[in-house]
């Protein structure tokens, strides 16, 4: 079956065309108009998915070299994300598939995600242990199945990328922050600092990232004024490895709890290298799998794969469906 699939829950265009389980092209463009306003401006946003959709539809059947009239089916992103960025896309994922009379999918987006990770390793064996995070989630799950997820512990507060982001805007960075605390981070020593680790109890599969960063807040008020020993690339790499610290303990500890063999991390905070390796580290021996690097943060490629599974199964949606800015991961 052939699938186009349409991502546009936040700042990212994205359009991909999935056959047979295997992604034939991918196109996305990235909105760096929010640069300037150091986050993602809702209105802005929704106007400028709107004047590039047609033209990546094009684009992405061209790089297929495919017909329009070749598309067996429609999935787009139903949630979780911006109400007014969602509501685009969905309009025009209705308006094409109506035109075209084939079947049209809601998709949720952290699920594709997670499903993002057999675009890696096709051989990806249920049961996993997912450790999602991107820039509003951090949750970790036990996955036995289409449909068949166990929510095992969430964040309480901040999100793994959101506290990355506010750090970045601390340091004085750009946005998104995570690619640029990354990048400086490289040549920083991340034990320079020992900024706090919300651990919670032994055991405890929640996450809590606010208390970090109003710890970096203090340390750059007393930074200031005092200690110039310490460089700003010292600091990035100290509270990037806090974050991360957190992250591969409690990914191992989530695999200890389940026993399972295998872990994945999904979202776009698994395209940082540092999480990667200390993620292998902490998992070995067990394997721990990571979407390719381009389908780590937003992409139209991971809803037309799990689209393209939903329509495969005949799951369908009623063209009526409407759009959920606060769309869970459940069983259905
Ligand atoms: O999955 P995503 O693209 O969007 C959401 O669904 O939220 O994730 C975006 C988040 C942002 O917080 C961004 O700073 C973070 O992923 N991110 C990274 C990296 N690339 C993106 N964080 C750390 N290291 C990276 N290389
Ligand atoms: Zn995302």
């Amino acid at each position: 079956m052939i699938v186009l699939g349409i991502e546009s829950s936040c700042d990212e265009t994205g359009v991909a065309i999935c056959k047979d389980g295997r992604i034939v092209s991918s196109v996305i463009s990235s909105q760096v108009v929010h640069q300037r306003y150091g986050g993602v401006v809702p209105e802005i946003a929704s106007r400028e998915h709107e004047k590039v959709l047609n033209l990546l539809v094009d684009q992405s059947l061209d790089k297929a070299g495919l017909a329009v009239s070749d598309l067996g089916g429609v999935a787009v992103t139903r949630g979780p994300g911006l109400a007014g960025t969602l509501l685009t896309g969905v309009c025009f994922a209705k308006g094409l598939a109506l035109g075209l009379d084939i079947p049209i999918v809601g998709v949720n987006h952290v699920e594709a995600h997670v499903f993002a990770n057999f675009l890696a390793d096709p051989t990806l064996k249920f049961p996993f242990v997912c450790l999602l995070v991107s820039g509003g989630h951090t949750q970790l799950w036990l996955i036995e199945g289409l449909h068949h997820y166990t929510l095992l512990g969430e964040t309480r507060d901040d999100a793994a990328g959101e506290a990355l982001d506010k750090g970045a805007r601390v340091l004085g960075l750009g946005y998104p922050g995570g690619p640029e605390i990354e990048a400086l981070s490289r040549s920083g020593n991340p034990n320079k600092i020992k900024f706090p680790r919300a651990f919670l109890k032994s055991g405890n599969l929640d996450f809590s990232f606010s208390g970090l960063k109003t710890s970096l807040l203090y340390f750059m008020d007393d930074f200031s004024e005092t200690d110039q020993t310490i460089r700003k690339q010292d600091i990035a790499a100290s509270y990037q490895q806090a974050v991360v610290d957190v992250l591969s303990s409690k990914l191992g500890w989530a695999a200890d709890q389940t026993g399972v063999d295998c872990c994945v991390v999904a979202g776009g905070v698994a395209a940082n290298r540092v999480l990667r390796t200390a993620c292998q580290k902490q998992l070995f021996p067990r394997k721990v799998l990571f979407p390719d690097m381009e389908y780590c943060t937003d992409n139209g490629a991971m809803i037309a794969f799990l689209g393209e599974i939903y329509l495969s199964d005949g799951r369908k949606s009623n063209p009526e469906f409407t759009v959920d800015p606060n769309l869970r991961m459940e069983n259905r």
